[in-house]
């Protein structure tokens, strides 16, 4: 063969590979409202930045007539390339290759380029788009999940790993996306079960659709398995590249700082009548949130899902910082079961990657009943306890309004190593609210006035006094534990400011093989 020859042969093999699974079901990938693998990877990536790997390898098949069925790649696309200029490895699953279904060889594929992802310490995106195990390779494939499956517990807290659900996962296939750090659902084109609709009806008599069983609504709202559902693919592929723009490239970087051009010492006088007189009036912690951070840009995670609490990233002069926020628009803002958990795994992803911790309080407390105490709210609560307790990054935490009981102390508390916190003149820091406190301390006084009036007065004079005496900032500033009461209107500088001091903070955990957080 001549030279000129064997590059032909190249190209036409690289045009070969690039066909998938042929012409025909990449159309029919289109007519599902579907990108294919690589469109994806083309829009993820920075333009002409992709380098592919393994282009041409083969499953190794005998079985089924698989061995006369060949498409080069496999039916996964992987390699490395850039967003906003920094590496990211990527793997993309292609369903026009039976059905973007995972054999041996494709398994080793993705196991190559998580391999190298952790040598370099960049990021790892995986795109799903699949039928499930190949099941003409039977246990072999299985072995290939369990081989993604450790890397993705090894590479976790290590580099950033982004799962995006673009079609099908099923099956134990689920895990791999589950074990990542964020998960990111395309509305109508996706789901994920363990089970499908048929098995869960032969088991259970259940009837139920795919949507309602797995689809991106269901685990955005109801399971916490998405922290994102995108109303399309091109929406979910902001988002892959968004996340990272608040996540450094791994566990010993830290976040990458941005030009920022909103004003630090920015004065928001709005911010002085927003907490209603009315201490159990709701309001909207995010009008808060818009307000403070640089731009109005707040990238929330979870946001359909324990709507009570809020998470997500923002800037604050153009350092990325994750936030954490009790929302009184929701249920009064309470800690429940998801709540403390949502919060707990967010606030370990900011700590897992040196993002500092915001965390803005108003909670009234833990939600009280038999539906709580059986699900295992103590367990549970114990999760975001210990997260906050084991953070060793920047925390700076500010009390707005109620911080009552167990879950003041849960909510970045200075007790838990919080190195900043600040209060706004209303805040309530006490075991619980006057009403409920006259209640229990005067119970029996109450109840023995027989007058309704006097009864009425009575407890409004000793309402007055609790509030007095405990239901603000004052006494938990006068012990230290609270290090300033704060206007509200200067909230974003006295952040910036705080932060910046805590930039150089050098904080570690003793020395032990891992912490056994109650999961
Ligand atoms: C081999 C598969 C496949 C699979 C699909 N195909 N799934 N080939 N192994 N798991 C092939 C089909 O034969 C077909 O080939 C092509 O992919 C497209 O599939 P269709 O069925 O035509 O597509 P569609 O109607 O869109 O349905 C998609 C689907 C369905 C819902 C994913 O294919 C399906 O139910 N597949 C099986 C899913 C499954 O049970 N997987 C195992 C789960 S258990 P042609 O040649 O016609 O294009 C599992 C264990 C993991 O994954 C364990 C980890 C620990």
């Amino acid at each position: 063969m001549s030279r000129q020859q064997e590059i032909k042969k190249l190209i036409d093999l690289r045009a070969e590979a690039r066909l998938g699974g042929g012409l025909k079901r990449l159309e029919k990938q289109h007519s599902k409202g579907k990108y294919t693998a690589r469109e994806r990877i083309e829009m993820i990536l920075d333009e002409g930045s992709f380098e592919e790997f393994d282009m041409f390898v083969k499953h190794r098949c005998r079985d089924f007539g698989l061995e006369k069925e060949q498409y080069l790649g496999d039916g996964v696309i992987t390699g490395h390339g850039t967003i906003d200029g920094r590496v990211v490895y990527i793997f993309s699953q292609d369903f026009t290759v039976f059905g973007g279904s995972l054999s041996e060889t494709y398994a080793k594929k993705i196991c190559k380029v998580m391999d190298q992802a952790l040598l370099v310490g960049a990021p790892i995106i995986g795109i799903n788009d699949s039928g499930g195990a190949r099941i003409q390779e039977g246990v072999m494939s299985l072995a290939g999940y369990a081989d993604i499956f450790q890397r993705n517990i090894m590479a976790s807290g290590v580099v950033p790993q982004i799962s995006a659900i673009f079609g099908p996962c099923a099956g134990g296939a689920v895990y791999s996306p589950a074990l990542t750090d964020v998960v990111i659902m395309s509305d109508k084109t996706s789901y994920m079960f363990v089970t499908g609709p048929k098995v869960a009806k032969t088991v259970t008599g259940e009837d139920i659709t795919t949507e309602d069983l797995g689809g991106a609504t269901v685990h955005a709202t109801k399971s916490g398995v998405a922290h994102f559902r995108a109303d399309d693919e091109d929406e979910g592929i902001m988002l892959i590249r968004k996340s990272l723009e608040y996540l450094p490239q791994n566990n010993l970087e830290e976040p990458i700082q941005t030009e920022c051009t909103d004003p630090i010492d920015r004065i928001n006088d709005e911010l002085n009548d927003i907490i209603p007189e009315n201490p159990n009036a709701p309001y909207d912690v995010k009008d808060i949130i818009y307000t403070i951070v640089d731009d109005e840009e707040f990238l929330e995670y979870h946001r359909h899902y324990a709507k009570n609490i809020v998470v997500g990233f923002s800037k604050f002069n153009g350092m990325p910082v994750g936030i954490v926020a009790n929302q009184p628009n929701y249920l009064a803002g309470v800690l429940d079961i998801n709540a403390s958990k949502k919060a707990a795994r967010f606030v370990r992803l900011c700590d897992a990657f040196n993002v500092p911790i915001l965390t803005l309080v108003d909670v009234p407390g833990f939600l009280p009943g038999s539906n709580q105490e059986y699900g295992g709210i103590i367990i549970h609560g114990a999760k975001l306890l210990f997260a906050y307790g084991e953070a060793t990054v920047p925390k700076v935490t500010i009390t707005l309004r109620k911080s009552y009981g167990g879950a003041h102390d849960v909510m970045s508390s200075k007790q838990l190593r919080s190195d900043i916190n600040y209060a706004w003149p209303s805040a309530e820091i006490a075991v619980m609210g006057a009403q409920g406190a006259v209640e229990i301390l005067e119970g029996r006084k109450v109840r023995s006035i027989e007058n309704d009036e006097e009864r009425e007065k009575f407890v409004q004079e000793k309402e007055d006094e609790y509030k007095e005496k405990f239901a603000n900032p004052y006494v938990a500033a006068q012990h230290g534990f609270i290090d300033d009461v704060i206007e509200p209107r200067n909230t974003r500088f006295r952040i910036i400011r705080a932060f910046r001091t805590l930039s150089t903070k050098k904080q570690t955990n003793p020395p032990k093989k891992h912490s056994n957080i109650p999961l």
